[in-house]
């Protein structure tokens, strides 16, 4: 295991595509946990590019980097089917991980990358960035509280045109490469926020569509889903609308929570709103505080509280969980774990897509992965 002796936790890049310059590399330029060590890529003229605006050696071979780039910590953003071999190459040299989501494309995948930082005592942590805002913080703490009652319902929409983002490479529509085109892009941020707030899937149906784009993709989907706790829930996304699609709506037996992470739109204006029967005294300090009356005099007996948190980064919060993982100040927020669960619902569905029906979660260890064909 890597022992941390500086106070700044050096990190190395494996890819220096577009999420390290958007995200990865400026976040970590601004922390003072961490600074940039090292960036690996296949192509060495990106990660050349990336340590001259953010620092660090540029490398062309992960083994070099790994061995002389001395760096105590990974961040994995290649295209997903890279992302096992980078992520165990890290872990065998003693190096903590934080993966980008997807884990990996199959379970398999994400079983062998768990293991190798078991072996090596290694932090393994996935890019669930979304977990981080601070609408879903609030209302994760709030369903954890039973203050909507039991969620017996929940539906998630995130979309984003393909030209919407400014990627590097092509390789997300092909699928030899990234293992699905839109669910494992998009959808499985919202296969982990379903988990994180309402608890562990029994089931999925899928519905996969090749609708508008020039590659044979799904960029139209539907999970249908089933929860342990007897939850049902609906999952969708694509990749042709103009507009970014976001927002998602949980319904208690006591209230309705809808938060939107990425943005909003004239019919959800807030990042988060809060449906209540409770009156003003039932009210969590959080929803006290926000509640603005219309009139001074008039109390609150009831209906919706709107709130806008701070706008926080993500990314921060993400890499200073890390940071504080590796330093054994807490366990790992989002842990490989997380990202085989969420892993396990897509390979699911493309068995639903298969078999036209529902697939009981969890998948048994031997279950295949058989990547869908889009006419
Ligand atoms: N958390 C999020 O919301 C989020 C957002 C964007 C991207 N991501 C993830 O980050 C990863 C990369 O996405 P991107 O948008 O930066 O892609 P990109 O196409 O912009 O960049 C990919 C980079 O990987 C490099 N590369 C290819 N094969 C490699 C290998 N074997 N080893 C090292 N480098 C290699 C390419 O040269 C390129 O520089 C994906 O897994 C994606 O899912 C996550």
């Amino acid at each position: 295991m890597a022992q941390i002796t500086k106070p700044q936790i050096r990190i190395g890049l494996i890819g220096a595509g577009a999420i390290m310059r958007l995200s990865h590399g400026p976040v970590i330029n601004r922390s003072n946990e961490a600074t940039l060590a090292a960036v690996f890529d296949t192509d060495l003229a990106r990660a050349e590019a990336i340590t001259r605006d953010f620092g660090g050696k540029a490398f062309d071979n992960l083994d070099q980097m790994l061995e002389t780039g001395g760096v105590d910590a990974v961040i994995v953003a290649t295209p997903n089917r890279f992302h096992a071999e980078g992520a165990i190459a890290a872990a065998n040299h003693g190096k903590h991980v934080l993966c980008e989501k997807p884990l990996a494309i199959t379970i398999t995948e994400c079983r062998a990358m768990i293991a190798a930082a078991g072996q090596a005592k290694t932090v393994l942590q996935v890019g669930f960035n979304q977990r981080f805002w601070t609408q879903v913080k609030i209302a994760k703490t709030l369903i954890d509280a039973g203050f909507i009652g039991k969620v017996h319902q929940m539906r998630s929409i995130y979309s984003e045109k393909y030209t919407a983002y400014p990627a590097m490479t092509r390789y997300r529509y092909d699928l030899a490469q990234s293992g699905g085109g839109t669910i494992i892009d998009l959808t499985i941020h919202r296969i982990d926020l379903a988990r994180h707030l309402v608890g562990d899937f029994s089931g999925v149906v899928a519905e996969l569509a090749h609708s508008v784009m020039d590659e044979k993709v799904d960029d139209n989907v539907f999970l249908l889903t089933r929860f342990q706790n007897g939850a049902r829930g609906s999952l969708a996304s694509n990749r042709y609308s103009p507009n970014i699609g976001d927002g998602t709506d949980l319904y208690g037996t006591e209230g309705t929570i809808h938060l939107a992470t990425e943005s909003i739109n004239p019919h959800n204006s807030s990042p988060l709103a809060i449906y209540t029967e409770k009156s003003m005294k039932d009210l969590p300090d959080i929803l006290r505080e926000a509640h603005y009356p219309d009139a001074w005099w008039k109390g609150f007996e009831g209906g919706w509280i709107t709130l806008k948190p701070p706008r926080i980064s993500p990314y921060e919060e993400q890499l200073k969980s890390f940071c504080g993982a590796i330093r054994g100040e807490h366990p790992v927020e989002i842990s490989g774990h997380d990202g085989l669960r969420a892993q396990e619902v897509v390979q699911a569905a493309y068995l639903s897509v298969q078999s036209k029906g529902w697939i009981d979660l969890p998948l048994a260890d031997a279950a295949p992965f058989i990547l869908p064909t889009y006419a």
